[in-house]
């Protein structure tokens, strides 16, 4: 796929998925807006995206900060004159029972995954729309049926549903694209944090299952996505599995879920305790 002269902004690409979504769309020939909070890590991905040859610049901010989004548009309307395409990919993912979850984790992770999309996406759609450009959200397996532990992690991804359904509709007769992709489990990079029920933020490790795709699979999918303009897409052969049973099957799967709530929860606190052991 060539995007020589077209101008992207992917939300969340200091690292991870967001990371491999640039490098993927600058090696396609795109100029590549890269965001994140923490500045030195952006201005360490920017400085390697830089000497890999690409077109890439940094602008630091949070999207759950209604100017920081401000901010962001202008910066790629400033330096490169134009806006073709937003990758939602910024997120944070939630782990614990829905009863043991404090309000602050339920405001944190609603107003990053859903406000945050939304305050961009309404920012940016002036530039998408008068260069009749695509809008693809990064969603999860997790936003196609709940499951135990994850009840504000699916609540947010499927919000991110109902907004990509939406703005489909409404933008689909003005030329604009909207996509939103639904990703499983990934390789992670060693910063990852997520979220327990009390605000803690714990590192995952990185994770080495064989069914775990790579960031670079999920990048591939991306620029399948926006070459097909794709409206739904899932990422491999899991996800796929996963999809046509969420579909065709929901309560073979909520009964599995439920026979298996203890093994989810186990597994999900050894990944991380396994880095507290490390790191004790
Ligand atoms: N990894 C998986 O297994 C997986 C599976 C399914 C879906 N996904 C989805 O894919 C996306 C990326 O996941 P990932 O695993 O690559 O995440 P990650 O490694 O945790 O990276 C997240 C990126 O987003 C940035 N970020 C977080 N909150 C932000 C905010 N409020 N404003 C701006 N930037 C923010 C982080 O940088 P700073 O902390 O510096 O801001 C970081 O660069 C997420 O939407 C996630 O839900 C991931």
């Amino acid at each position: 796929m060539k995007l020589n002269n077209k101008v992207a902004i992917v939300t969340g690409s200091a690292m991870g998925i967001g990371k491999a979504i640039a490098r993927h769309l600058g090696r396609e020939g795109a100029s590549v807006v890269l965001n994140g909070r923490d500045p030195v890590r952006l201005s360490r991905t920017c400085y390697q995206l830089l000497e890999e040859g690409l077109d890439v610049s940094a602008c630091v901010g949070d999207i759950s900060n209604i100017e920081d989004c401000r901010k962001l548009v202008a910066h790629a309307i400033s330096q490169y004159g134009r806006l073709d395409i937003l990758i939602n990919n910024a997120g944070v993912s939630h782990k614990g029972f829905f009863k043991d979850t404090l309000p602050g984790v339920f405001r944190e992770s609603v107003e990053i995954n859903i406000l945050g999309t939304m305050f961009l996406t309404r920012e940016a759609l002036p530039g998408i729309l008068a260069s009749k450009g695509q809008i693809l959200f990064i969603s999860s397996l997790a936003g196609l049926r709940g499951f135990p532990f994850h009840s504000l992690y699916c609540l947010t991804k499927m919000a991110q549903t109902a907004l990509a359904e939406s703005l489909r509709s409404e933008l689909i007769d003005q030329g604009v694209h909207v996509g939103i992709i639904y990703v499983g489990i990934t390789k992670n990079d060693p910063a990852k944090r997520v979220i327990f029920s009390d605000g803690t933020p714990m590192r995952l490790p990185e994770r080495n299952h064989s069914f775990a795709a790579s960031p670079e699979r999920v990048a591939g999918a991306v620029l399948q996505a926006l070459e097909r303009k794709r409206f739904k897409s899932v990422v491999g052969w899991h996800g796929m599995f996963y999809s046509l049973f969420a579909r065709f099957a929901p309560r073979v799967m909520d009964f599995a879920f439920r026979r298996n709530t203890d093994f989810i929860v186990k597994q999900n606190i050894e990944e991380t305790a396994l880095v507290h052991r490390e790191l004790s």
